[in-house]
């Protein structure tokens, strides 16, 4: 078993929906300024029950019920979030407990935004060593939770969701390869102050704190080098994809990237709209939705990206 693909994908949003009707009554915004700016309409927003661990535990019931698996076939759980159920134990952990299994390794890693690529990326190398066959990937935030809602420049950005797939160890690809990059320079272009109460400053509240326009002209750049170095990778053209899965965070970001790449948005999954940004849950979420509505076939070649607060971003290429 050389590769590693992916056998089923799940998801999860949550039941309340706020459109920008509704962020309009809050802070001094408008649909129209919301729709031109970021493409996005409306955002799921979980209650206290949707927490991390719970979106994911639904995600990922969907992807091994998809995968035609039960929990007990798992060899791993890793989970990408930024904003865990709680300190510790771990979001994967407790994901593990809601499934009613134990023993397997389970870990999160937080990678922002770029969550899902890197943790893709960390399971595909497990399966490739041949240390783990079968491995529950999630990725999942609560953003809406750590967002300031009188902050207009950030409030209309967020939502929250999980996305999930079942990753297997097969004989043909699969994963055909996953680039990740960081740069820490840019820390204070996207970040969270710290939420641990003995090292917070009394005036610092834990919300988002973002550079909007540093990060637009930052991710078109960054993105468009790491699929291009994903295709060079794989001797690939733009011709060969047959969808682009990009990070939904914002829809002139997407559309930057399509025109550079020469893809026409007919072959972009697009659920920023509907979802604005869900952070770590943004990539698999629309992966999802394509795969169940059908445009997603089996043999597909597909090419995902994302980027975070760090900066941290990524891209795969995956044949479906
Ligand atoms: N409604 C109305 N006006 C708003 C607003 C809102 N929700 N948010 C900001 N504005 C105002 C600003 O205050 C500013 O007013 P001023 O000119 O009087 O100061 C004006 O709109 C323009 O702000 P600007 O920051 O230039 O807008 P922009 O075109 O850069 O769009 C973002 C702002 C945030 C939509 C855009 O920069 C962006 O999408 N950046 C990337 C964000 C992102 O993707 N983050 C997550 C990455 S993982």
């Amino acid at each position: 078993m050389k590769y590693s693909r992916i056998a089923g994908t799940g998801s999860y949003l949550p039941k309340k929906v706020v459109t920008n009707e509704e962020l309009a009554q809050k802070v001094d915004t408008t649909d129209e300024w919301i729709v031109s700016r970021t493409g996005i309409s409306s955002r799921h927003v979980s209650s206290p029950e949707e927490t991390s661990s719970y979106m994911g535990y639904h995600a990922g019931l969907h992807a091994l019920e998809a995968a035609g698996l039960s929990a007990n076939d798992l060899d791993m759980i890793i989970v990408a979030t930024t904003t865990p159920d709680k300190g510790l134990p771990n979001t994967a952990c407790l994901l593990q407990e809601r499934l009613g299994i134990t023993n397997i390794p389970a870990f999160d890693i937080t990678v922002a935004c770029a969550g899902f690529v890197y943790a893709l990326s960390v399971a595909d190398q497990y399966i490739r060593g041949g240390m783990m066959k079968t491995i529950l990937v999630v990725g999942v935030d609560v953003l809406t939770a750590v967002t300031n809602w009188d902050d207009r420049s950030t409030c209309v950005l967020f939502g929250d969701g999980a996305g999930a797939i079942i990753l297997q160890a097969d004989d043909k690809p699969g994963i055909l390869s996953t680039h990740l990059h960081a740069d820490g320079r840019q820390k204070d272009s996207l970040y969270i102050p710290t939420w641990l109460p003995g090292q917070r400053k009394e005036e610092e509240l834990s919300y988002i704190h973002m550079d909007g326009r540093e990060v637009f002209r930052f991710a078109v750049k960054a993105l468009g080098q790491v699929v291009e170095e994903a295709l060079a990778a794989n001797h690939m053209s733009q011709t060969d994809i047959d969808w682009f899965i990009p990070h939904q965070a914002n829809l002139r970001i997407i559309t930057a990237l399509a025109e550079k790449l020469k893809l026409s948005l007919d072959k972009v999954v697009i659920t920023v709209d509907r979802h604005a940004n869900t952070s770590a849950a943004s990539v698999p979420l629309a992966l999802d939705e394509a795969v169940r509505d059908g445009r997603i076939q089996r043999g597909q070649t597909l090419l995902l990206e994302a980027i975070g607060g760090g900066f941290v971003w990524g891209a795969a290429l995956i044949i479906y």
